[in-house]
C-alpha cells in the first residue's frame, strides 16, 4: 500500500472510532474512553488531514466548524409542515383530550409516549443516504431557514447515521436547546466581553443558531433532542409506532431525551406529569412542560388533524414562571451581618406555582442595572424553589413621572449608616448589635436547626422577644422566665415550658455547632467544623492569630481576619463568656477522634463530581469531614475515592484513567450511612 493509502486508511478508521465514541457520549451518554484519549484522537485527524486535504470530506467530524459566514439564509420548504401542539394548562383540559381521544379510537386505555416539552426552538435535519445534507428552522411551519452551516457545529448531530439500515432520504425533527450550565457561563462570557447577555436559555439557543458565522455558533454550547420524523423515503420498513422510531433514531445515533417514556392511560399520563414537575428543577435543561403523543402511528393517522395541530397530541404545560406584574413598593431588608438587601414588593401574582409578593433586588448594583422604580411593570420569575426575583422592567409600561429609585444611606430600622466595604457589592448597616434588625436575624440564626437547633424558638418569637425588650442578644434567652414567654402573644405555659425545655437541652452541643451559631461573618458550618477540628477547644480559637488561623485548611485571610475580628470584640467576647459561664452553662464533649477512627473516610481524599440527589456538595463534603476526610478539588493520584453524582464531568474520566475507586451515590449513601 502506498503512503496516501496508509493514511486513508488511518483517516477512515479515525473517523469511525471518533464517530462511535460521540455516540457513546452524547447519544447513550456512557463514554468509554476519557476526554483527554477522545482529543489526541481528534487531534491525530486533523493533523493527518493537513497532510492530506484531498481526503477530507464533509461529514468528517473535523469539518463542523470552519465555513464562511453568510450573508443571509436561504429558505426552505418544508415538505411535511413543521405543525404545532394544542396545550392543556390544566388537568381538567388534560382530561377533555384525553376523553376525545380515547372516545375517537374506542378505547379506553390509550398508550401514549410521554416527552418532556423542551423549551428551544424546532429544527428539522434532512440525511440523504446517512449523510447530513440540510438543516432548516421550523419558521412559519412551511418554510424555515436554511442553518445547516450552523447545525453542523453542534457535537450532539451527528453528520452521517450510524449503521447501515437507514432510509435513504430522513428527515428528523427535534428541538435545539442550550443546557442551563452553559447559558450560564455563556452569559459571563457575553458581559466580560462587554456583549449583550440573552434573557433565558431558549433566547440564547435561537440567537445562537441564527447566526449567520457559524463560527459563532460553533462556540456556544447547544444540543439536541430528536422528538419526530419528517419525510422518510422508502417509508415501508418504518418502526409502527412513535415510541419504536424514537428509538429507532437512537440506534441511528441521533440523540433522544432520556426521559421519553410510555404510559397508559390518564393516571399514568398524571403521573409522569407530577413526577417530572418534581424533577424539574434537577434536570440540567429547560423545559415548560410535558408532550403526549399517541404511539401508535395507525392510531395517530385515524385521529388526524385540527388546523395547525394534531389531534393525537397535546403540551400538558407546567405554571408559567414568568409573569409580569406591578412593583408597589421597594423596601430594604437588614441581615443577620448588616447587609442590606432590596426587596420589590410586589402586586400579588401567580408564578411557578405560588403566589408571590415579594421578589428579591439583590443589591445596590442589580437596582441600578435593571432601573427598576415604584409602579414599574416587570417580568417577575420564579423557578423551582428558587427565591423570585425581578428579571426585567416592562419599560414601555412604565407611567410618566416615574421617579428614579434613591438607595438609603440610613438604616431604615436603627437609623445608623449605611456602608460599602471597598470592592464589595454589599451595602452594611452599621449599628452591629445596636440594630434590633441584626440581632433578630443573629438570634434566629443562633437558634436554628443547624446551629443550636432550639426547639419551638421560630422566627415570629424571636422578634416578639426583641420587641418586647426581653432579649437583647443570645445570652438573654437562657434567662426567660416562664411567665414572661407565657405572657406573649400566641403563647401560653404549655409552650412557654417547652420553649424553655429546648433551651436547656440545646446547652448540651458541640463546638462546631457553638461555633457556627455566634455567626462569625464567612464562618458556616464547614468552617466551623475545620477549625474546631484544628484547635481542638474554644480558647485556642479564640486567641489565635490571623496567621495561626489561616493555618486551618480552607481558611483563608479574609475568613481568618473576620474570625480575629470578632474575637477582638468586647461584646462579642462577653457574650461567649455568659454563654459558657456557670448560670448558662452551655457546654460541649472534648473533642474525640472517635467518631473519626473506623469510618471508611478517616484520612482520606475524596472528590466530589456531579450532582447528588440526596444532599448538597456542600453537605456531602461537611459530613465527608465529620468523618475525618479530606475533600479535594481535583483529581489526582493521591485521590482515595472520588464520588461521582448525576452529570459528573471530566473529574469522572480523570478518575477512569487514574483507575481512582469511583463511588455511585448508592455506595456512597451506604458508606456514610453506618457512620
Ligand atoms: S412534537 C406535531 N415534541 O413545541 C408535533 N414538540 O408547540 C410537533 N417542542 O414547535 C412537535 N418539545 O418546538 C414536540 N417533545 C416535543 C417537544 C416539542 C418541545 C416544541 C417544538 C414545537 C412546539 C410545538
Amino acid at each position: 500500500m502506498t503512503r496516501a493509502g496508509d493514511a486513508a486508511a488511518r483517516i477512515e478508521a479515525l473517523r469511525e472510532s471518533i464517530r462511535y465514541h460521540n455516540y457513546r457520549y452524547y447519544v447513550l451518554d456512557d463514554p468509554e474512553i476519557p476526554d483527554a484519549e477522545f482529543d489526541r484522537l481528534f487531534r491525530e485527524l486533523v493533523e493527518l488531514e493537513q497532510q492530506h486535504p484531498e481526503l477530507i470530506s464533509a461529514d468528517s467530524p473535523t469539518q463542523r466548524v470552519g465555513a464562511e459566514p453568510l450573508a443571509e439564509f436561504a429558505k426552505v420548504t418544508h415538505v411535511i409542515p413543521m405543525l404545532s401542539l394544542n396545550n392543556a394548562f390544566s388537568e381538567e383540559e388534560l382530561a377533555a383530550f384525553y376523553k376525545r381521544v380515547s372516545e375517537k379510537l374506542e378505547t379506553e386505555t390509550v398508550e401514549f409516549v410521554a416527552e418532556p416539552k423542551l423549551d428551544g426552538l424546532a429544527l428539522s435535519i434532512t440525511y440523504e443516504n446517512g449523510k447530513l445534507v440540510n438543516a432548516a428552522t421550523r419558521g412559519d411551519g412551511v418554510t424555515g431557514e436554511d442553518v445547516t452551516h450552523n447545525v453542523r457545529t453542534i457535537d450532539s448531530v451527528p453528520l452521517r447515521l450510524r449503521g447501515s439500515d437507514y432510509p435513504r432520504l430522513l428527515e428528523v425533527r427535534g428541538e435545539v436547546f442550550m443546557p442551563l450550565a452553559g447559558f450560564e457561563e455563556l452569559n459571563r462570557r457575553q458581559q466580560k466581553m462587554g456583549e449583550k447577555t440573552f434573557a433565558n436559555p431558549r433566547n440564547a439557543a435561537a440567537g445562537s443558531l441564527r447566526q449567520l458565522d457559524p463560527r459563532i455558533t460553533a462556540q456556544r454550547p447547544l444540543q439536541i433532542f430528536c422528538y419526530g420524523l419528517g419525510q422518510v423515503q422508502p417509508d415501508k420498513e418504518l418502526p409502527v409506532s412513535h415510541y419504536d422510531s424514537l428509538m429507532q433514531l437512537r440506534q441511528w445515533g441521533l440523540r433522544v431525551c432520556p426521559e421519553v417514556t410510555r404510559v397508559s392511560g390518564f393516571k399514568c399520563c398524571l403521573d409522569y406529569y407530577q413526577n417530572l414537575s418534581a424533577k424539574r428543577s434537577a434536570l440540567p435543561y429547560e423545559i415548560d412542560g410535558v408532550v403526549y403523543k399517541v404511539n401508535s402511528f395507525v392510531q395517530q393517522q385515524q385521529l388526524g388533524f385540527v388546523s395547525r395541530a394534531p389531534r393525537w397530541a397535546i403540551a400538558h404545560k407546567f405554571p408559567a414562571q414568568e409573569e409580569l406584574t406591578v412593583v408597589e413598593a421597594i423596601d430594604v431588608q437588614v441581615g443577620r451581618t448588616g447587609a442590606i438587601t432590596p426587596v420589590a414588593r410586589l402586586k400579588p401574582v401567580f408564578v411557578g406555582g405560588v403566589t408571590v409578593t415579594n421578589a428579591t433586588l439583590h443589591n445596590r448594583d442589580e437596582i441600578e442595572r435593571l432601573d427598576v422604580r415604584v409602579d414599574d411593570t416587570v417580568i417577575v420569575r420564579r423557578a423551582g424553589d428558587v427565591i423570585p426575583k425581578v428579571v426585567s422592567v416592562v419599560k414601555s409600561k412604565r407611567k410618566a413621572g416615574a421617579r428614579k429609585y434613591k438607595f438609603p444611606d440610613k438604616c431604615p430600622v436603627c437609623h445608623s449608616s449605611i456602608v460599602y466595604e471597598p470592592e464589595q457589592v454589599v451595602a452594611r448597616c452599621s449599628g452591629g448589635l445596636f440594630c434590633s434588625a441584626q440581632r433578630k436575624q443573629s438570634i434566629k440564626h443562633f437558634a436554628s436547626r443547624r446551629a443550636m437547633d432550639i426547639e419551638g424558638l421560630g422566627d415570629k418569637l424571636v422578634e416578639q422577644l426583641v420587641d418586647e425588650g426581653l432579649v437583647q442578644d443570645v445570652s438573654d434567652l437562657y434567662r426567660l422566665d416562664k411567665t414572661r414567654i407565657a405572657g406573649l402573644e400566641r403563647m401560653a405555659d404549655k409552650s412557654a415550658e417547652n420553649l424553655l425545655k429546648a433551651l436547656d437541652v440545646s446547652k448540651n452541643t458541640t463546638l462546631p455547632r457553638f461555633l457556627y451559631a455566634l455567626g462569625i461573618g464567612q464562618v458556616g458550618e464547614a468552617t466551623a467544623l475545620a477549625l474546631a477540628r484544628h484547635f481542638g477547644d474554644l480558647d485556642a480559637i479564640m486567641s489565635a492569630s490571623v496567621e495561626q488561623l489561616t493555618a486551618v485548611d480552607d481558611v483563608g485571610p479574609v475568613v481568618a481576619e473576620s474570625i480575629h475580628t470578632f474575637f477582638r470584640q468586647p461584646h462579642n467576647k462577653d457574650i461567649v463568656k455568659k454563654l459558657r459561664g456557670k448560670t448558662i452553662g452551655i457546654h460541649w464533649p472534648a473533642l474525640e477522634k472517635k467518631q473519626v477512627s473506623g469510618s471508611p473516610f478517616a484520612d482520606k481524599t475524596v472528590v466530589l463530581t456531579g450532582t447528588l440527589a440526596a444532599m448538597t456538595r456542600d453537605q456531602a463534603k461537611a459530613r465527608l469531614q465529620e468523618l475525618g476526610a479530606k475533600v479535594a478539588g481535583s483529581v489526582s493520584r493521591k485521590t482515595d475515592f472520588v464520588v461521582v453524582g448525576e452529570d459528573a464531568g471530566s473529574k469522572a474520566d480523570k478518575a477512569r484513567e487514574l483507575g481512582v475507586t469511583m463511588l455511585d451515590e448508592k455506595t456512597f449513601l451506604d458508606k456514610l450511612g453506618g457512620h
